[in-house]
């Protein structure tokens, strides 16, 4: 991406990470971790293997998939790094906690990284998952009409809005709103029936457990989210809240896509595709390059017994705006502006997910072994997963069983 030239350096040294970016005050910072060149090419000659580096299979109750997970300090979970088969090779290990409690992983970035890795983390069978919680803690951009930077949002829906047809906005017709048409549809992206879909991928959305969710973001209001004065300084130059006010938790979704897509036109016109694919329920806050590929790859394990997609959180820490203040170009805005969201952003990944994690642990027998039972129906577009909840996503003619 475009910010290769940051030396940032491994996911879980996030101190390092930090400061390189403490360093470099002019340069944006985004939703990415990057990797550096020196990083890449050690990695990249380590030996491959079929086999996982552990004898038997362990059984962790909670699975931080990551694109960084700021600052260790409580967890260890360099105690028992397990090689992975079909890991990225940027990122070859899962590292657990030593008694395999709690695992953390990275995926790569961009959806085709994150369908590889949650795909070989489950097929690979160096974890027995079928009790595990999987909690995505990661960055997005964030929609300034519903979030600001550093806040930490938790969603039920994921969509992936990049998955539609696509013009130039120049070569569309005048009165098209944005160059993105549902595909097979007539019109841009309105939360309008007329402008659903006319062919699915199965990959659109997806849907997870809202009492999961709901007590996940519980927890993370019960902490104190970091915050600076140079990101409260770019945060006011946006006339109104909650963009202008400092980071909250949130409840509102996530939209995916490898387009690094900005500005206010794309912003709105996924605003609207994620309404018309969640029945006009989903809120488009945040703005990400993986989880409906995590998401998937999930639910494939899922629909064969291999892990319980009831356990799903998806956890997103906004680190940039999606769109300009008021008076400054969409370019200047992406490309050149301090936006200065990041550092809160990443702190605030560990200072709200440790919540979780540390609720995990302690109400374990009783309440997290058994499970928080679904009110509202999970899975996919598709309706791949039995259960007792008819979908609300999509229409009735998208689903296939
Ligand atoms: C696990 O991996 C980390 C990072 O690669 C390394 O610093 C640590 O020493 C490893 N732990 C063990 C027990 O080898
Ligand atoms: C992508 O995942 C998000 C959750 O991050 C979900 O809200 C959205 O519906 C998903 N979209 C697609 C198209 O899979
Ligand atoms: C845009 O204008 C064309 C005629 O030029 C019309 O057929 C179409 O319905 C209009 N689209 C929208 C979204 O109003
Ligand atoms: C947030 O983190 C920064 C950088 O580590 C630190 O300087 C600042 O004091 C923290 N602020 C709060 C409110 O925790
Ligand atoms: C979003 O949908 C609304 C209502 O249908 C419409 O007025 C607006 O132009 C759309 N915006 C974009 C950018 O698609
Ligand atoms: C979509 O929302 C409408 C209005 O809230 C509701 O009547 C309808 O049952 C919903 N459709 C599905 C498939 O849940």
């Amino acid at each position: 991406m475009r910010l290769n030239s940051l030396c940032l350096s491994s996911l879980l040294a996030a101190n390092a990470l930090a400061s390189s970016f403490a360093h470099t005050p002019s340069k944006p910072k985004h939703r990415s971790a990057l990797t550096s060149p020196e990083r890449r090419s050690t990695l990249a000659k380590r030996d491959a293997s079929l086999l996982c580096s552990t004898a038997a299979p362990i059984k962790p109750k909670i699975v931080i998939i990551s694109m960084i997970w700021y600052e260790d300090t409580s967890l260890n979970l360099y105690a028992n790094n397990v090689t992975v088969p079909g890991f990225s090779s940027l990122f070859p290990d899962a590292h657990c906690t030593a008694s395999g409690e709690v695992c953390q992983m990275t995926t790569g970035e961009g959806e085709i990284n994150a369908a590889a890795s949650i795909l070989a983390l489950w097929l690979s069978k160096c974890f027995d998952l079928t009790s595990t919680y999987f909690m995505i803690a990661g960055i997005s951009g964030g929609n300034p009409h519903h979030v600001t930077t550093g806040s930490v949002t938790f969603a039920k829906y994921a969509v992936q809005v990049g998955l539609q047809e696509e013009f130039d906005h120049s070569q569309t017709p005048d009165n098209a709103t944005s160059g993105y048409y549902p595909q097979n549809a007539d019109y841009p992206d309105e939360a309008s029936s007329e402008d659903y879909p006319g062919s699915l991928y199965g990959t659109e959305v997806y849907e997870v457990n809202e009492n999961l969710r709901d007590r996940a973001y519980y927890l993370a209001s019960l902490a104190k989210l970091n915050d600076t004065d140079a990101a409260a300084k770019y945060r006011a130059n946006y006339q109104f809240a909650p963009a202008n006010q400092p980071p909250r938790v949130v409840k509102c979704d996530s939209a995916t896509s490898d387009q690094y897509w900005s500005g206010s036109v794309l912003g709105d016109a996924f605003g609207n595709y994620t309404e018309l694919l969640t029945n006009g329920s989903g809120i488009y806050c945040g703005t990400q390059q993986e989880d409906n590929a995590t998401l998937e790859s999930l639910l494939r394990g899922a629909v064969l017994g291999m892990l319980d997609y009831s356990r799903v959180i998806i956890m997103r820490t906004i680190s940039d705006f999606d769109r300009a203040p008021p008076g400054e170009t969409e370019v200047y805005h992406l490309l050149y502006a301090a936006q200065e969201g990041f550092t809160p952003s990443i702190h605030n990944i560990y200072v709200a997910g440790i919540e979780i994690v540390k609720d995990v642990m302690k109400y374990w027998n009783g309440i997290y072994d058994r499970g928080l039972t679904p009110g509202n129906y999970i899975g996919d577009v598709f309706n791949s997963l039995p259960g007792p909840f008819s979908p609300d996503i999509g229409t009735a003619a998208s689903y296939i069983n």
